[in-house]
């Protein structure tokens, strides 16, 4: 089985916009490529933390390995998405403001947003710009700005990684391996939920291994796959095409038609997926989020339930 260091020389780089002081660049780069993982995940992320509320009675604590500026926070804790977040951050009076300005602003911009989502968020990546900024406007409770492929956490970060029930990462699976998901297992108090998006160019099974080891069982969800984002060029289209082909995947009707796709891992305790199998605990609704026009929406729970008319 090919390296993924191996692999990722198929994929354009983008490390410059990973360590910038804010996440204008990231958004600019990204936005242009249509990047959409982190809202094409949130309603199943959304699903399987409501799972794991119900299971354990508490509201989660959330790892999210490559959090970069905090996205799948926002889009998980507010009304927002990476296509809202994108028209701010790519709004040419906003290019003119200076990053401890921006900082200031986007605390009050998260502030601003009624919380929709309960569970709490702690990042992990090794730029430190992006995990500073995550947590300094608020989309983040702690961070942990580590390598985890090149040593294990320290006694601080461990003692921040102690508490995580779940593990999340969207379009970092293959900039981390097997390693760090071990060097966070054995941090961890008790065996979290680990739900990863990967690349399917991103072979899953010597981290499913390493998992298994501390007493995960991972499934795929079958039948679903997840657009992360468009191929930058012509160049990157034809080598990721040639690195799937030569692992044996077909690619017709999903990459070969011009974008990314992730497909959703999850490993938890053989007990937790013997009582809920993934593919009962989420279920994917395509389109829900193209509708522009009036919508009527139920929010609450229980006999707190009441209808909303959400305008287009
Ligand atoms: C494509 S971005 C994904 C960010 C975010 N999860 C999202 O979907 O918008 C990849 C992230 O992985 C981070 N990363 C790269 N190598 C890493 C490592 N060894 N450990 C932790 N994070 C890493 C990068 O700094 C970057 O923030």
């Amino acid at each position: 089985m090919p390296q993924y260091a191996t692999l990722n020389a198929s994929k354009a780089n983008f490390d410059n916009i990973y360590d910038q002081p804010d996440p204008r660049g990231y958004f600019s780069v990204l936005g242009a490529l249509d990047y959409m993982i982190p809202d094409v995940a949130q309603p199943i992320i959304r699903q399987i933390l409501r799972a794991r509320e119900r299971r354990s009675g508490v509201p989660p604590a959330v790892l999210d390995i490559g959090c970069s500026y905090g996205i799948n926070a926002a889009v998980h804790r507010f009304p927002l998405t990476f296509r809202r977040l994108r028209q701010r951050y790519a709004n040419s009076d906003m290019a003119a403001v200076e990053p401890e300005d921006l900082a200031r602003l986007d605390r009050n911009y998260y502030g601003s947003w009624p919380q929709v989502g309960g569970a709490r968020f702690v990042g992990l990546d090794v730029s430190a710009p992006a995990v500073r900024y995550a947590v300094s406007v608020g989309l983040l409770d702690a961070g942990v700005i580590a390598n985890c492929e090149n040593g294990t956490p320290g006694p601080k970060d461990r003692e921040t990684l102690r508490g995580t029930d779940l593990v999340l990462s969207t379009g970092c699976v293959g900039y981390v391996t097997e390693r760090t998901f071990a060097a966070v297992l054995a941090a961890t108090e008790r065996p979290p939920w680990i739900v990863s998006f990967v690349l399917r160019m991103f072979p899953y099974e010597k981290i499913a291994a390493t998992l298994g080891e501390h007493g995960l069982v991972t499934e795929k969800l079958a039948g679903a796959t997840f657009v992360q984002r468009r191929f930058r060029d012509l160049n990157e289209f034809s080598s990721c095409l040639a690195t799937l082909e030569a692992l044996g995947l077909e690619t017709g009707g999903l990459e070969a038609e011009g974008c990314f796709h992730a497909e959703l891992f999850v490993s938890r305790p053989r007990a937790d997926v013997e009582a809920l199998p993934l593919g009962r605990m989420v279920t994917v609704a395509s389109g829900r989020s193209r509708t522009v026009g009036t919508r009527y929406v139920r929010v609450g729970r229980g006999a707190e339930t009441h209808v909303l008319r959400v305008p287009s």
